[in-house]
C-alpha cells in the first residue's frame, strides 16, 4: 500500500471526537488493511492516562464499537498500536520534551521514521499555540521525516479570526502539509458530485444557466443542540453549517471543471467560485436569508424543549438554528441562476439532498390533456444522506386517450453500486492525510473567502437589521423560508420525505 511509515499524534484525544469519529476511523483503516506496517498512534490530552488506561477508554470501554468487536482478536492487535502521553500545558517546554522523547521512542520500537501526522482536536483556542510548540522543539520539521498538520472545525469564528489563525500556522508549517478538516468532502456522496458532473458527457452541456431554473441545497438535521448548547450558542447555523459543509458542497455542484482531478485544480476551482459568490449585505440580508430558532415541539425523536431552554443556552440567546437563503453566484455559468440553501435542527427529517430544478420546455404543448397541471418537475436529486444516491424526475405520459403527463423518476442508490459499506467519512479523510494528498481539505485562503461570503449576514444580524423569527421542533422551519421562492418559476423547497425513498 501507497502509505509511508508514520506516527498519528492526536491532541485532544481524551475527548468526545476523539472516542466517536477518530479513533474508529483508524480502526476502519486498519481493518481495511490501509494502514503502513510501521505505524503507532499516540493520544495527547490533559488527563492522566497510562497507555492501558487510553485503550480500555477509546476501545474496550467504548460505546463506539460493539461487543462483537471487542471480542475480536483483530481489535485487541489494533490496540496495542495506540498509546498515551499526557500532558499538562499544551505549550510547555517540558510537556513537548516529553512528547519528543515518547516520539523517539516509539519511532525507534515501530520503525516508522519520523514521520509525524499532528491531529489537532482540542479547543479552538489551542489551534495556533500547539503548532508553535511543535516549531518551537523542531517537530514541524523533523530530521530525515515528515510532518503532517490535521485542523478540526471551527478554523476561526469570522474572516478576521481565520486570517490570523492561517498567517500562525503558515509561519509554522507550509500551506501543503496543512489539512484543514471538513468531513462533508469526506462523504462519497460529496465527492460523487464531481463524477456525476465530470465524468458524463451529458450533464456538462445542461449545466448552466441557459438550461437550470434554480438549484438548492437541503441539510436538515432531527436533533436539536442537545447537550451542545455551550458550544453551539457561540456559533449558530450559518458557522456551524453553511460557511463550512454547505458551501463546500455547493462548490462541488457548481464550480468550473478543474483541469485535473488533483489538489491545486479542484481546491484552485473551488477559490473562485467562492470569489464569485454576490456578498448579501446591508438591507439585502433581510430580503434573502431567513434566521430562525426552534421553539417546543415534538420531533422524530421525542418532544423537544425550545432552544432557549436548552442546557447551556441563554434564556435571551438570539442564536439562529435554523437557515433559509438566497443567493447567486456572479459568473458566466451562473448569471442570473437562484441559489438556495437551507440548514437546520429539528427538522422533521435527517436528510441532505442538492436538487437541481431544469426550466420548462419553451411550450406546454400537452396542458390542455392534462389534469395534473404540467409543472415543470425535471429535476435531478441529489441525496448526500442518508440512503445515498440520485433521481432523476421527468414527465411521461399516462396510457390511455390523449396526452397526460405524469412524474416519474428513475433512480440510483449507492448500495447498488456495492455490498461494502459506504466508507466514513473520517476514514476517507484521514487515508488521504496518511497519503500526502489534500484534495479533500479546504486551503487557507478559500476558508477566508467563505468566511468574507457569510461574515456580513452575522453582521447585519446581529446589528439587529433582519429578524430573528421561530418555528417549532418537528416542522421544516419558518413560512418565510418559502417566500424566498416568490420570484422563481416552478419554485419551492422539495419536500425530501417524498420519492428517493428506498424502496427495496
Ligand atoms: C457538524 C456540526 O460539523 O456537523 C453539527 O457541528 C452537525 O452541528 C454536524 O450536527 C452534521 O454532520 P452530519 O455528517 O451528521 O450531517
Amino acid at each position: 500500500n501507497s502509505v509511508p511509515s508514520h506516527i498519528l499524534i492526536i491532541f485532544g484525544a481524551s475527548g468526545d471526537l476523539a472516542q466517536r469519529k477518530l479513533i474508529p476511523a483508524v480502526y476502519d483503516l486498519y481493518r481495511g488493511g490501509y494502514l503502513p506496517e510501521h505505524f503507532a498512534l499516540l493520544g495527547a490530552s490533559r488527563t492522566d492516562y497510562t497507555d492501558e488506561q487510553f485503550r480500555d477508554k477509546v476501545v474496550f470501554d467504548s460505546e463506539f464499537f460493539t461487543a462483537e468487536q471487542k471480542e475480536q482478536a483483530q481489535l485487541k492487535e489494533f490496540s496495542k498500536l495506540l498509546f498515551y502521553q499526557d500532558l499538562k500545558v499544551y505549550d510547555g517546554k517540558e510537556d513537548i520534551d516529553k512528547l519528543k522523547a515518547r516520539l523517539d521512542v516509539l519511532s525507534q520500537e515501530f520503525r516508522t521514521g519520523s514521520n509525524y501526522i499532528f491531529y489537532l482536536s482540542t479547543p479552538p483556542k489551542l489551534y495556533s499555540t500547539i503548532p508553535g510548540a511543535l516549531a518551537a522543539s523542531g517537530l514541524n520539521a523533523p530530521e530525515g521525516g515528515w510532518a503532517r498538520l490535521v485542523v478540526e472545525k471551527p478554523f476561526g469564528y469570522d474572516e478576521a479570526s481565520a486570517k490570523k489563525l492561517n498567517e500562525d500556522i503558515q509561519s509554522f508549517f507550509p500551506e501543503n502539509d496543512i489539512y484543514r478538516i471538513d468531513h462533508y468532502l469526506g462523504k462519497e456522496t460529496v465527492q460523487n458530485l464531481l463524477v456525476t458532473r465530470f465524468a458524463n458527457g451529458f450533464f456538462e452541456p445542461l449545466w448552466n444557466r441557459n438550461y437550470i431554473q434554480s438549484v438548492q441545497i437541503t441539510a436538515a438535521e432531527t436533533v436539536g443542540v442537545g447537550s451542545r448548547g455551550g458550544y453551539y450558542d457561540g456559533s449558530g447555523a450559518m458557522r456551524d453549517m453553511i460557511q463550512n459543509h454547505l458551501l463546500q458542497v455547493l462548490a462541488h455542484v457548481a464550480m468550473e471543471p478543474p483541469i485535473r482531478a488533483d489538489a491545486v485544480s479542484i481546491r484552485g476551482e473551488k477559490m473562485k467560485l467562492f470569489q464569485s459568490l454576490r456578498p448579501i449585505k446591508g438591507e439585502t440580508v433581510a430580503k434573502q436569508v431567513v434566521r430562525a430558532q426552534y421553539t417546543a415541539g415534538d420531533t422524530k425523536d421525542g418532544r423537544v424543549v425550545s432552544y432557549r431552554d436548552a442546557e447551556g443556552v441563554p434564556d435571551d440567546s438570539t442564536t439562529e438554528t435554523y437557515v433559509a437563503m438566497k443567493f447567486f453566484i456572479d459568473n458566466w455559468r451562473w448569471a442570473g441562476v437562484p441559489f438556495f440553501i437551507r440548514t437546520g435542527k429539528c427538522l422533521p427529517l435527517k436528510v441532505t439532498e442538492v436538487v437541481i430544478t431544469f426550466k420548462n420546455p419553451p411550450q406546454a404543448i400537452f396542458a390542455e390533456f392534462d389534469d395534473y397541471a404540467m409543472k415543470c418537475d425535471n429535476q435531478l436529486i441529489i441525496r448526500i444522506q442518508p440512503d445515498e444516491g440520485m433521481a432523476m424526475e421527468f414527465g411521461m405520459k399516462v396510457p390511455g386517450e390523449g396526452f397526460r403527463v405524469k412524474n416519474v423518476d428513475m433512480d440510483f442508490f449507492y448500495r447498488d453500486l456495492t455490498t461494502q459499506d459506504v466508507p466514513e467519512s473520517y476514514s476517507r479523510l484521514l487515508l488521504d492525510c496518511m497519503k500526502g494528498d489534500p484534495t479533500l481539505y479546504a486551503r487557507g485562503d478559500s476558508v477566508e473567502v467563505a468566511w468574507a461570503f457569510t461574515d456580513p449576514i452575522i453582521e447585519a444580524w446581529e446589528k439587529g437589521e433582519a429578524p430573528l423569527t421561530t418555528y417549532e421542533a418537528g416542522t421544516w422551519g419558518p413560512a418565510e423560508a418559502d417566500a424566498l421562492w416568490s420570484d422563481v418559476p416552478n419554485g419551492g423547497w422539495r419536500n425530501p420525505a417524498e420519492s428517493l425513498v428506498d424502496d427495496k
